[in-house]
């Protein structure tokens, strides 16, 4: 089986978009370099709001000399195409110029709030590789789902939208499964029920291609924070987490890779 580096992502959300951002990166990258954690303990991802992004990809790039993990930059969202008359969007070539490697795509708050659907998560998947940029594609069932059993029907449908196309460049992508009741919450679901939905999204996975099953990092989201994570990490089936709230200060995110 392929070894699959944990991927540790913090999504920003609409915080810390200026100076404080850059801030919050030199608190990381500080933090990293002092934790001296060996390479390939985990791969190290932050999202930043767009206004943050060309600078805080400036301050990691600073600040990465002599750093054993690879620490790279995502956005949280983006519009799947490339340029044109779309006031207030961002596309991925710009994401790129601006040093980002990564994009969030999917996040329960675009959908839920933006009116996200399966099909638009799929055609921006589909982009974001196109131009070379890693997408993190968030699935998740909401409090009602889960209440009625439909958990693993929603994440089925959700992942079944777009898996196929990360056979383009199989571990390239991330696929985070973030359940809507625990994000922001402090509803953390515990490692069982992170474990069931992440090994049902492996084996649907694998029924694509066990190439695929085997090389696609899974995450969980969904208030992980340092005292619960390293149960959630150490599932079989959980590759790394999308951390919100705890990713805001380096002391929290930091507290969650020493978890590993
Ligand atoms: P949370 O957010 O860690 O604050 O629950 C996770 C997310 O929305 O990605």
């Amino acid at each position: 089986m392929t070894k699959r580096v944990p991927l540790i992502a913090g999504n920003w959300k609409m915080f810390h978009g200026g100076r404080t951002g850059c801030d919050l990166a030199i608190d990381i990258m500080r933090g990293l370099r002092s934790a001296d954690l060996p390479a390939g303990t985990a791969d190290v991802v932050m999202a930043p709001p767009f206004t943050a992004l060309a600078a805080v990809a400036a301050t990691v790039e600073e600040a990465r000399a002599g750093l054993k993990l690879s620490v790279e930059i995502s956005a949280q969202n983006f519009h799947a195409k490339a340029e044109g008359a779309f006031t207030g969007e961002v596309s991925a070539p710009m994401l790129l110029d601006a040093g980002c490697k990564w994009v969030i795509i999917g996040h329960s708050e675009r959908r839920q709030l933006f009116g996200e659907t399966d099909a638009g998560v799929a055609e921006k998947t589909k982009a974001a590789l196109d131009a070379g940029l890693r997408p993190i594609v968030c699935v998740g069932e909401t409090l009602e789902e889960r209440e009625g059993g439909k958990t693993l029907e929603v994440v089925e449908r959700q992942v079944g939208a777009f898996a196929k196309l990360l056979l383009a460049d199989v571990g390239v992508g991330a696929i985070a499964y973030e359940p809507v009741w625990a994000i922001g919450t402090g509803r953390v679901a515990g490692p069982e029920q992170a474990q069931e939905v992440h090994a049902a999204i492996r084996s649907q996975l694998a029924g694509i291609s066990q190439e695929l099953a085997s090389g696609t990092r899974l995450l969980y989201g969904g208030s992980v924070k340092p005292d619960n994570a390293a149960g959630l990490l150490a599932c079989e089936d959980v590759d790394g987490a999308l951390v919100g709230g705890a990713s805001l200060k380096a002391e929290s995110f930091l507290g969650i890779l020493r978890a590993l």
